[in-house]
């Protein structure tokens, strides 16, 4: 367990929180190395044997500390903008095992990843196969493609974090990807070389995803009768992680699963995990400012704020709030709140805590969607992130400074 009490202070492996809050000042995101290195470990292990490949999808955590720790341990990466490429470049990540995603990749983009010899670009739509072929050609180059065919499966998970049904904007539909690999095998500028699909995020069972794969593994059988053969599978992200009482299954009962779908088929296997890598990893680190009782509801006002988290206010998102000294919660039940003016503003619920003024507190499993869709609402300057590695806490990104936020801004005239 990355965060754990010792003497009575919780520590982000055996760095005091108290001590990187003296140091570096909160709100404050802090990442353990050790942790992120376990879980990435953990997909390692259960592949061993096995051509495959892990890609860390980038938009769960983007700080560069992070990416080249993972590229370190040999991870590939799975990216949705070019602003991603740049970072994986930037932290010493391989654009050759690199796969681009999303599903409105501009010309520039396409471009910039072209040029960078980027190892795939994840197709989701006919007119972006024509758009690549077109960038492609311009460049004089072949583009390696791949399409993400949305196997119309039901993740069971939350409706904004849900990607595989036919009804939402992913990937190509699945009725249509004969019909497009046969089109895209006639165009000079790309090359087949995948398919992938990614049903959704924050997996409890491996049902549903094993249950994508093996439609995924039917058409690339029936494309393979066809005279279409491809190099690998992308079974995508979307493993959970326990924030309060869940129990999701582990990594390896998901890769299991998968292996067994795919059977003796040759293909290399990718997966691009995010929030299991790194969501556990993290905590984010406040300072209570007001302790407000009220007749209705007492809240604990702190200095992090919706704008350092919005799962809460987005999804409705439940993260576990821990005081960093030790303490038996009493009677009081608070809601943790933030200074933004919104009553969407709340970090944590009907929480028993015993907590004062000046208290430190840690919000859990921050370390993946936290940082990365922080914003500067109430221009609230963004928290500074902390990586402990080898006993000791490295600042990773230093606190925005207000200065910073309008720095682009002009008074005209
Ligand atoms: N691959 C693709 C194509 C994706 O769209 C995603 C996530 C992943 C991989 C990584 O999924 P993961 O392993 O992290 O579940 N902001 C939301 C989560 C959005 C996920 C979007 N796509 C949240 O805070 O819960």
């Amino acid at each position: 367990m990355p965060f754990t009490y010792r003497k009575g202070v919780l520590c982000a492996d055996e760095v005091a929180l108290d001590e990187i809050a003296r140091r570096f000042g909160t709100p404050c995101y802090v990442y353990s190395a050790a942790a992120i290195e376990a879980a990435y470990a953990e997909f390692a292990q259960s592949l061993e044997g096995r051509d495959a490949r892990v890609c860390y999808s980038v938009k769960a955590n983007s700080n560069l500390a992070v990416l080249a720790l993972l590229a370190r341990l040999g991870s590939g990466f799975d990216i949705v903008s070019s602003g991603e490429l740049a970072r994986v470049i930037a932290a010493g990540g391989d654009p050759r095992r690199t796969f681009f995603s999303g599903v409105g990749k501009s010309e520039a983009e396409l471009r910039f990843a072209l040029e960078k010899d980027i190892g795939c670009i994840n197709l989701e739509s006919e007119a972006e196969l024509a758009r690549v072929d077109a960038v492609a050609a311009k460049l004089g180059k072949r583009a390696p493609v791949a399409f993400r065919v949305n196997p119309d499966v039901d993740a069971r998970t939350h409706p904004y974090i849900s990607t595989g049904l036919r009804e939402t904007k992913f990937g190509v539909a699945h009725a249509d990807a004969e019909r497009l690999y046969r089109k895209a095998q006639t165009m000079k500028g790309v090359e087949l070389i995948g398919i992938g699909c990614h049903i959704g995020s924050m997996l409890q069972e491996s049902a549903p995803y094993v249950a994508a794969v093996e439609r995924l593994v039917a058409l690339v059988d029936r494309l393979e009768r066809g005279g279409i053969r491809l190099k690998h599978i992308d079974v995508g992200g979307g493993i959970g992680i326990r924030y309060r009482d869940e129990a999701p299954q582990p990594p390896a009962a998901f890769v299991a699963g998968t292996l067994a779908a795919l059977g003796e088929r040759p293909h290399t296997v990718v997966l691009d995990p995010g929030r299991s890598i790194v969501g556990n990893a993290g905590v984010l680190l406040t300072r209570v400012e007001y302790v407000k009782p009220g007749a209705a509801k007492s809240f604990l006002v702190v200095d992090a704020a919706m704008n350092d988290l919005i799962r809460p206010a987005l999804y409705g998102a439940w993260h576990d709030v821990k005081p960093v000294a030790e303490s038996v919660p009493g009677n009081a039940v608070y809601d943790i709140v933030g200074p933004v003016c919104e009553s969407a503003d709340f970090l944590a619920k009907d929480r028993r805590l015993a907590a004062s003024e000046g208290d430190l507190l840690a919000i859990m499993s921050c370390g993946a969607y936290a940082m990365v869709m922080s914003s500067n609402y109430n221009t609230r300057p963004r928290a500074a992130e902390v990586l402990v590695r080898r006993g000791e806490a490295h600042l990773v990104r230093r606190r925005e400074s207000v200065e910073d936020l309008f720095a682009l801004e002009r008074i005209q005239g």
